[in-house]
């Protein structure tokens, strides 16, 4: 169900809905800055090999191409050759890889990378557990594994009557990832894969009266609706209609967390 784990299957409008959310709440000030707190932590004095693995359409790889030395080498891998397609547009000659992968086996030597980056990836894998294994193979012995992820078994979008609001906030936000509590899992699946977490950060975003980056979000939902397939057009047409409703009367109220994972080899 969960589009983002084979978009080069979706339909030319959910892939054009996909690319446009995804580099919408990459611009937006609020994602830009999470983003920004885990890439200050990366040091910029010496050129690093780094690897924003699940790029998608590259936000992340740009910024990490902005933000490190120079010299560093910056890979955005993915899966979808739809999606790394717009990351090569947009690359105005950063020097970017765009490496397209299988699912599963990553074509990297051994403890090669000095930063590997995850960004909303794991939550869209079906087995994250395999995929972590993977990575601490091609991770560096000193390198330093970021992992940032939605909860988004925790994200609600009010609506006035409560059975309707868990009923859609359930079917949409487990559609939308395979893996709905994967920052629940992070200490598990880390110490299964052999890495230590070092430590973690965690950001609640939530909008009351007016909506702004989950008004953003709903409108990402309803291009992508269709794909979901757990609510019929009209019912997902109706709880659209409701969010934009509440932002225009000020009731808007949307709620969630966002996790950031530091690790590295034990
Ligand atoms: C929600 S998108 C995030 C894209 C990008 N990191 C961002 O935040 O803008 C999830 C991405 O993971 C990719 N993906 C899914 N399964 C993957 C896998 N096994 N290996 C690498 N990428 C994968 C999808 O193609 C998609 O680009």
């Amino acid at each position: 169900m969960d589009p983002y784990t084979n978009p080069d299957s979706q339909t030319d409008r959910t892939q054009q809905a996909m690319i446009t959310r995804l580099e919408e709440r990459g611009q937006h000030a609020f994602f830009q800055k999470m983003i920004d707190d885990y890439i200050d932590s990366i040091p910029s004095d010496q050129p690093l090999r780094a690897l924003d693995l699940g790029c998608g359409t590259g936000v992340v790889a740009r910024r990490l191409a902005n933000a490190l030395h120079s010299d560093s080498e910056i890979h955005g891998a993915d899966i979808s050759d739809v999606l790394l397609a717009k990351g090569r547009r947009q690359d105005l000659a950063q020097g970017i890889h765009w490496d397209h992968i299988q699912p599963g086996a990553l074509p990297y030597e051994e403890r090669s990378f000095d930063v590997i980056v995850m960004h909303t990836l794991l939550s869209h894998v079906p087995n994250p557990l395999s995929l972590l294994q993977e990575t601490a193979r091609v991770l560096a012995p000193t390198g330093q594994l970021i992992v940032f992820d939605a909860d988004h078994a925790g994200t609600t979008y009010g609506q006035e009557s409560y059975e309707a609001m868990r009923r859609v906030d359930h079917l949409l936000t487990s559609a939308v990832a395979t893996h709905p509590d994967l920052c629940r899992q992070m200490p598990r699946y880390l110490k299964a894969a052999g890495l230590s977490l070092n430590s973690h950060r965690s950001v609640i975003l939530s909008e009351c009266g007016r909506g702004d980056y989950w008004l953003s979000s709903v409108r990402g939902f309803a291009g992508i609706l269709p794909a979901l397939n757990v609510l019929s057009e009209e019912e997902g047409q109706q709880w659209v209609d409701a969010m934009h409703a509440s932002h225009d009367n000020d009731t808007f109220f949307a709620s969630g967390a966002f996790f950031t994972f530091y690790a590295s080899h034990s």
